[in-house]
């Protein structure tokens, strides 16, 4: 759970700004925390006070080092957690920004008020400086709000199943395609034909173009980064089977080019936090590996001397994957019908039957509402789910009910999931494991070729 604390002068301000809609409920619910400090309450001044004149004159009052500093202090116990202050001289906040704020476990922002804050307690305590925008707000909680906004929509359960799921499936770096309601027409406007066909294929086809066609129109600089990452999916193409992991997470828009050279190219997956290596070479491997930012956790690699790289850098060798790809857009039949998506409440469950999956990465699978479960009389017997870089994965049925198509339910389930959001539906099957490798065949899919090695520094 995300904490986030706010110090501030206006601590109701904070309060009741949060209290409503999306993060009210995620507040309520638990899935996030807020906790606004007042910093007056840790003056030592009698009469409450908290500012001063500043040093060498000018105009207005500055907030004094010694509240800030105890305030924080009071929330940290001197442990070190990632400070915000909001101001306008801050790095710009953007979207890059609220993920990588997103993946803290705990959060103080700094509110500013009248002309700052005394520099010398800036230096101690913060460790970024954020702005949300270049025009001058009378304090920071607005723009402290509008940060806790976009970054607690971002924190797994707080947008709920549906809308996280749909979110990781569409394109992240196009703006939004136009959306119609009722009524089918309204002052003789009528609503696009294709959304009413209830056919999946043809209108994810369609938002896509109108996706496409706006971005170029209204953000210019947003469809060039779109259009690289188009030319070297296409690139990569030239070998599909084998890359389909790295193109697919660039033609999703999840994933950022952290560098390509040719056909070799390191790819962060910025919704999982993975990076993907393709290297044909030691050399490209060492120049790839330069390249990805600081602090990845897990890699995807192809390539014996990409892991070795790796493991001289400290990365153990988790799992090692074969990749399956299903090249048709037709649906596959799914015979066992009592098929769900899991909740929470099946972490333990789904960790005790299937070692790879940690409590961690479980949990924020089920939270992103990807992980499906087959019952049977009400009773879990097995599951399935997609990874966080659009994998199928995590296939799972217990002793007593294999050999009866549960399994091959489970995955055709998951696969006809990713086709309705236009994903090329692959496979990450344990390599070597020939039960599941049966099953693949049988489902029509077809075996890249390559070994996909996943590699991290405490298991996933
Ligand atoms: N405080 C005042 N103006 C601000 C801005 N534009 N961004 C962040 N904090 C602020």
């Amino acid at each position: 759970m995300t904490k986030f604390h706010v110090l501030t002068l206006f601590p109701e301000m904070i309060e009741q700004g949060l209290s409503c809609g999306v993060i009210g409920r995620a507040v309520r619910h638990h899935i996030i925390s807020l906790n606004p400090v007042n910093i007056r309450d840790y003056t030592l001044e009698k009469h409450g006070k908290v500012d001063d004149y500043p040093y060498g004159g000018g105009a207005g009052m500055l907030i004094q080092a010694q509240p800030v500093y105890d305030a924080h202090k009071a929330i940290t116990g001197g442990r070190r957690v990632r400070t915000v202050y909001v101001t306008p001289q801050g790095r710009p906040f953007d979207q890059k920004l609220a993920r990588e704020l997103a993946a803290e476990e705990e959060l103080i922002l700094l509110c500013g008020h009248y002309e700052g804050i005394d520099e010398r307690v800036l230096e101690e305590i913060v460790t970024d400086d954020v702005s949300i925008g270049d025009y001058i707000l009378t304090g920071g909680e607005l723009a402290a709000m509008v940060i806790i906004d976009a970054v607690a929509r971002l924190c797994p359960g707080v947008l709920g199943n549906d809308s996280s799921a749909s979110e990781e499936s569409f394109h992240n770096d196009l703006l939004e395609y136009p959306q119609y309601t009722r009524p089918e027409v309204w002052q003789d406007k009528s609503v696009p034909e294709v959304l009413l066909s209830g056919n999946h294929a043809e209108v994810t086809k369609w938002r896509l173009a109108q996706s496409i066609e706006r971005t170029g129109k209204r953000r210019p600089d947003l469809y060039e980064k779109y259009l690289q990452k188009q030319q070297l999916a296409e690139r990569l193409a030239g070998d599909k089977r084998n890359n389909i992991h790295l193109t697919e997470s660039l033609l999703r828009g999840r994933g950022e080019i952290m560098c390509a050279l040719g056909e070799d190219a390191a790819i962060y997956d910025r919704s999982s936090g993975v990076c993907m290596l393709r290297a044909s070479s030691p050399e490209a491997g060492a120049r790839l590996l330069e390249s990805c930012p600081e602090g990845v956790g897990r890699y995807l690699a192809e390539g014996e001397h990409v892991v070795t790289l790796l493991q001289e850098r400290g990365f153990d060798r988790i799992c090692e994957y074969s990749q399956y790809l299903y090249t048709q857009r037709e649906p596959l039949p799914v015979r066992h019908k009592e098929i769900r998506r899991l909740g929470e409440e099946s972490l333990a469950y789904i960790c005790s039957r299937y070692p790879a999956v940690s409590q961690k990465y479980g949990r924020e699978r089920l939270l992103a509402g990807a992980v499906y479960g087959a019952f049977r009389e009400r009773q879990l017997v097995g599951f399935a789910g997609i990874h966080g870089i659009g994998s199928v994965g995590m296939l799972f049925v217990e002793e007593a009910f294999r050999g009866r198509g549960i399994g091959a339910s489970l995955e055709s389930f998951c696969i006809n999931r990713l086709l309705e959001s236009g994903c090329v539906p692959f496979v990450h099957v344990p390599s070597g494991h020939k039960a599941a490798e049966h099953l693949q065949d049988k489902l029509g899919l077809y075996p890249a070729g390559n070994h996909v090695h996943w590699l991290g520094k405490e298991g996933r």
